[in-house]
């Protein structure tokens, strides 16, 4: 244990454990027990309090909005990056393509596409999502896109917001992806507006109410999926299939799957899943 930290009993694990799935959906393995002591100690001292058993018994019996949002923050794990697993963008950028050659034009009014970053952690996805897109097909400007990008976290949501990081984000990216972005500083660069505009970050529970207007013609959900047990997930991805228009991608972790989960969905690429029409599911069942 670190200095400042404080013991964690199995009583108390499981109180946090119970806790944490009841709020987010977040399922803590034993291996999480070090992570927890580290992540919740700060919090257990700023309120002044002798322990965990203290800081549950508080949470419970007084806590208001504030200490669960920063309980849920302290507990997310948050890894994401420019670009990752790019073989999605390739994808989305591939179809896409077809789907804005075949999309009526409304009288009017102009196309639509949408898109759900479920999960979206610091930015680094739905942005990416927007520069590949706005860079593939420079008429989206004039389109009504939008991409909706979401977390549990309050903390992250506010960083994507400012559309700024520090330069060593774009390590290893090549000089056509690289060349994508603004520079803001000397060690730090920033999103065109153009694309940040296409983006509105808000907090959103996946496994609370969704106050989001589908359908979507995509959605990306990944690696958030593999903090939740089965059922958990099973119901998820239910959910994210009513919300996705039939045909449209749903686009999960590469170490998820939705076999015995979903069967909403047919695999059509690595990691790549397809709505099926309301008819196929129907003719599958
Ligand atoms: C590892 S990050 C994945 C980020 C991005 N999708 C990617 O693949 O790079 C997982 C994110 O899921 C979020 N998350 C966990 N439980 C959630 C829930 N119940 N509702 C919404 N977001 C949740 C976490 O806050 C975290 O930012």
């Amino acid at each position: 244990m670190e200095y400042g930290e404080f013991p964690l009993s199995d009583k108390e694990f499981s109180r946090i454990r119970e806790r944490v799935y009841r709020i987010a959906g977040i399922s803590l393995s034993d291996a999480k027990r070090t992570l927890v002591i580290s992540r919740l100690s700060k919090l257990v001292r700023a309120l002044g309090l002798t322990g965990f058993s203290a800081y549950v018994d508080y949470l419970e019996a007084r806590g208001n909005a504030d200490d669960d949002q920063n309980f849920v923050n302290a507990l997310t794990t948050n890894l994401t990056r420019f670009f990752r697993e790019d073989h999605h963008f390739d994808h989305l950028v591939a179809h896409v393509g077809e789907l804005m050659e075949n999309r009526p034009r409304v009288r009017g009014g102009r196309p639509r596409l949408r898109i759900w970053s479920a999960g979206c952690s610091t930015g680094q996805e739905p942005y990416t999502i927007a520069l590949c897109l706005l860079d593939a097909f420079p008429e989206l400007k004039r389109w009504d896109f939008r991409i909706l990008a979401t977390d549990i976290d309050s903390n992250v949501v506010a960083k994507a917001a400012t559309g700024v990081y520090p330069v060593s984000e774009l390590n290893g990216l090549s000089r056509e992806r690289v060349a994508l972005f603004e520079k803001a500083g000397p060690d730090t660069i920033r999103i065109p507006a153009a694309a940040r505009q296409t983006i509105a970050f808000k907090l959103l529970n996946l496994i609370g109410p969704w106050p989001v207007k589908g359908p979507f013609d995509a959605i990306f959900c990944r690696n958030v999926a593999i903090y939740f047990d089965k059922p958990t997930q099973g119901v998820l991805f239910n959910r994210l299939g009513q919300v996705l228009a039939p045909g449209g991608f749903l686009y999960i972790g590469h170490s998820e799957n939705l076999q015995a989960v979903s069967s909403g969905f047919r695999l059509v690429g690595k990691t790549v899943y397809q709505r099926k029409a309301v008819s196929d599911a129907r003719d599958a069942a």
